[in-house]
C-alpha cells in the first residue's frame, strides 16, 4: 500500500518536475528571442547612425553645369526619360550610359524633346542653345558615363583624300556620294548631312543614332575622323550641282529618267519637223 503511494506520488512529483522543467525552457527560448531583436536593433541603429552615407549615395554629389543640366532636364525630357533618365516603358529609352555625345547629337539638331511619338525623331530647330546642350549632354555624363565629343577643333590636320576615301567607305551607302541622305527600309531614311556641324557629324559617328552605326574610335581613329569631317564639311557641302540643275540630287536614276524625257522629247519634235518637210 505505502510503495503503492509512494510510487504515485514520485510519479507527480516527476510530472510535476517535467512541467516545471517544460517551463522553463520555454522562459528560456523567450528571452533568446528577446536578446536576438534587442541585438538587431541595437547593430541596425548604430549602422543608421554611423553610415549616413547611404541614403546620399542615391544622388551622387554632380558638378553644377550638371545641375543645370538635370533642372533643364527635369522640365523638358521627364516624362518620356523618366526621373534619373532611367527611361519610360513604351516613352523613351533609359540614357543612361549614352553619354554627352548622344545628347548633343539629339537635342543640338533639334531631334530631342521629340514632339510625338514617331519611327524617326526628325531635325528640327533646337529647342536649347547651344551652353543649355552642353548642360544636358554633361547631366547625362555624370549619370552614367559614355563617349563625348572632343573639345578643340575637330578637323585638325585633316587629310581631304583620306577623308573622301573613308566617306565613300563608310558613310556613301546611307548618306550617298554627295551626301544628300536617302531612304532606309521602315519608313526610316538617312538624312542629308548638310545642315550638321562639326560637332554634331562627330556625336553622330560617335552615338550611332537610329539604324546608324557607332563608329568607335576603334573602328574610326579620331583623325580618321577628322579626316571625313573635313571632307564632308569643305569638299562634299561646296562641290555641289558642278552640272546646273541637280534635280533634288536623287541620284542617276533621276538623272537618267530626266535626259530620257527631254531626249523623247526632242526626238519627237525632230521626227515631226522631219515628216513636215517631206
Ligand atoms: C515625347 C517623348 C520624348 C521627349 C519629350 C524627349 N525624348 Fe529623347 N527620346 C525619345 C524616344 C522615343 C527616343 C528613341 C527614338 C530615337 O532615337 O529616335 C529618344 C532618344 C533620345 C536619345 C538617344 C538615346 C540613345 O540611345 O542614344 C537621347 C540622348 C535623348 N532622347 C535625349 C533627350 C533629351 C535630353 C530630352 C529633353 C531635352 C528628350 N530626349 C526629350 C522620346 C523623347
Ligand atoms: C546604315 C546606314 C548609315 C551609315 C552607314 C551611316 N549613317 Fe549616318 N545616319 C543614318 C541614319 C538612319 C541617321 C538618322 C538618325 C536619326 O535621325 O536619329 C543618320 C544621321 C547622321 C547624321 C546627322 C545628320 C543631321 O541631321 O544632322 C550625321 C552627321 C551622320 N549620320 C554622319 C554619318 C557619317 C559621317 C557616316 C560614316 C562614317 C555615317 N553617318 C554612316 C544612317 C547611316
Amino acid at each position: 500500500m505505502t510503495s503503492d503511494n509512494d510510487r504515485r506520488r514520485g510519479l507527480l512529483a516527476r510530472l510535476r518536475g517535467e512541467r516545471s522543467a517544460g517551463r522553463s525552457r520555454g522562459r528560456r527560448r523567450l528571452g533568446a528571442a528577446f536578446r536576438l531583436i534587442a541585438a538587431l536593433a541595437l547593430a541596425g541603429g548604430a549602422y543608421t547612425v554611423f553610415a549616413p552615407g547611404v541614403q546620399a549615395q542615391e544622388n551622387p554629389p554632380i558638378t553644377g553645369a550638371a545641375a543645370e543640366g538635370k533642372a533643364l532636364f527635369d522640365v523638358s525630357c521627364v516624362s518620356c526619360h523618366g526621373r534619373n533618365a532611367q527611361g519610360v516603358e513604351g516613352r523613351g529609352p533609359s540614357l543612361v550610359g549614352v553619354g554627352a555625345a548622344s545628347v548633343e547629337f539629339q537635342v543640338g539638331s533639334g531631334r530631342m524633346p521629340m514632339a510625338r511619338q514617331e519611327a524617326q525623331a526628325m531635325r528640327k530647330p533646337p529647342v536649347f542653345t547651344d551652353e543649355e546642350v552642353r548642360q544636358l549632354g554633361q547631366y547625362v555624363q555624370e549619370l552614367g558615363g559614355g563617349p563625348q565629343v572632343p573639345e578643340g577643333d575637330l578637323r585638325e590636320g585633316a587629310n581631304l583624300a583620306t577623308g573622301g576615301e573613308l566617306f565613300r567607305i563608310n558613310c556613301s551607302q546611307c548618306h550617298a556620294f554627295g551626301g544628300g541622305g536617302g531612304a532606309l527600309s521602315s519608313g526610316k531614311y538617312a538624312p542629308s548631312l548638310r545642315p550638321a556641324t562639326d560637332r554634331q557629324i562627330y556625336a553622330a559617328m560617335l552615338s550611332g543614332p537610329q539604324n546608324m552605326p557607332v563608329f568607335g574610335d576603334n573602328q574610326i581613329t579620331p583623325e580618321q575622323k577628322a579626316d571625313i569631317i573635313a571632307y564632308i564639311q569643305g569638299t562634299l557641302k561646296a562641290d555641289q550641282d558642278q552640272g546646273g540643275f541637280n534635280l533634288g540630287r536623287y541620284g542617276p536614276s533621276t538623272e537618267g529618267l530626266a535626259i530620257f524625257l527631254v531626249g523623247i522629247v526632242a526626238l519627237v519634235f525632230a521626227s515631226l519637223w522631219i515628216a513636215g518637210k517631206s
